[in-house]
């Protein structure tokens, strides 16, 4: 079993890894800021590391092994190469969506897929655990395992649920640097998904999510409703769909999500 993070640990973390010590297979928890899915202006050099804290959570939820893998390791022929071959990969279509994560964060999957290809190359896990949180990079790493089974053979990717604080803001390792001043606008995402239950279509969710997102004076970089398995724009074709949300909090970038059904509001009240 296999729990990828970048380190400063939440619960987010902590509920994939003890849902991955519920089975009876060794839990790896790998922790490494991965440099190739950071762009020059980003959030590299402030993202929080706390590695002794992360080390006694880690093993308190349930881990077996910490696997935190320098550079030098992960990246052999060196930084500059690897974002070379980062920009290069051929992405699962999923990645590359218009008006999502890769319109706002061209780098991103490329540094992700070869980061989580070549961590999974060398712990060879049966199963790995990722949170909806990050729905998108789910679905990427699940279509990035299925299209190559000559490399990645059986491997098993799982999607956890996402947990959130008691006001339904997300949990993020960035929320850290949430001002408590601001906390109520970063509520903003949560409360924009949730009042998509009373949109009896994608575009009147998508309308609602914009003017709450607006309302909380966060700058949308996009709030989409799409096919919740390729993540193309859909018209309510009766297959599951996804409500995506990514706006930013001054400095400070946010990510939600939830399954989106159309006018489920007025099918509970049935
Ligand atoms: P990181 O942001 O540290 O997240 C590690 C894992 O925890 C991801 O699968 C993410 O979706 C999950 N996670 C984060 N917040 C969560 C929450 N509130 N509820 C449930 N799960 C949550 O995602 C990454 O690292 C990196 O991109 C990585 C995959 C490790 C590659 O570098």
């Amino acid at each position: 079993m296999f729990v990828p993070t970048m380190g400063a640990l939440h619960e987010g973390h902590l509920s994939l890894i003890r849902q991955a010590a519920g089975s009876d297979r060794p839990v790896v928890v790998s922790i490494f800021l991965n440099p190739t899915q950071f762009s020059a202006g980003e959030d590299l050099s402030t993202y929080p590391q706390t590695l002794e804290v992360d080390t006694r959570l880690a093993r308190e939820a349930g881990a077996d092994i910490l696997f935190v893998p320098g550079v030098r390791l992960i990246y052999p022929h060196g930084l500059e190469q690897a974002r070379r071959e980062a920009a290069e990969l051929v992405l699962p279509d999923v990645a590359t969506r218009p008006g999502l994560e890769d319109a706002c964060r061209p780098h991103f999957f490329g540094g992700v897929c070869l980061v989580v290809g070549r961590l999974f190359d060398l712990v060879r896990p049966t199963r790995a655990l990722f949170g909806e949180k990050d729905y998108q990079q789910f679905r990427v790493i699940s279509e990035l395992v299925a299209g190559d089974p000559d490399r990645f053979g059986s491997l098993e990717i799982v999607g956890c649920p996402t947990v959130r604080e008691s006001d339904g803001l997300a949990l993020s390792s960035r929320n850290i640097g949430i001002d408590p001043g601001d906390r109520d606008r970063a509520l903003g995402l949560s409360r924009a998904l949730a009042a998509t239950t009373d949109a009896d279509d994608a575009e009147s969710a998508r309308a609602v999510m914009h003017e709450i997102l607006e309302a909380h004076q966060l700058k949308v970089q996009y709030a989409e409703v799409r096919d919740a398995g390729n993540l193309e724009t859909t018209v309510s074709t009766g297959k599951p769909m996804r409500a995506l949300i990514a706006a930013s909090l001054g400095p400070i970038r946010l990510i939600d999500n939830t399954p989106y059904e159309p006018g489920s509001r007025l099918s509970k009240v049935d």
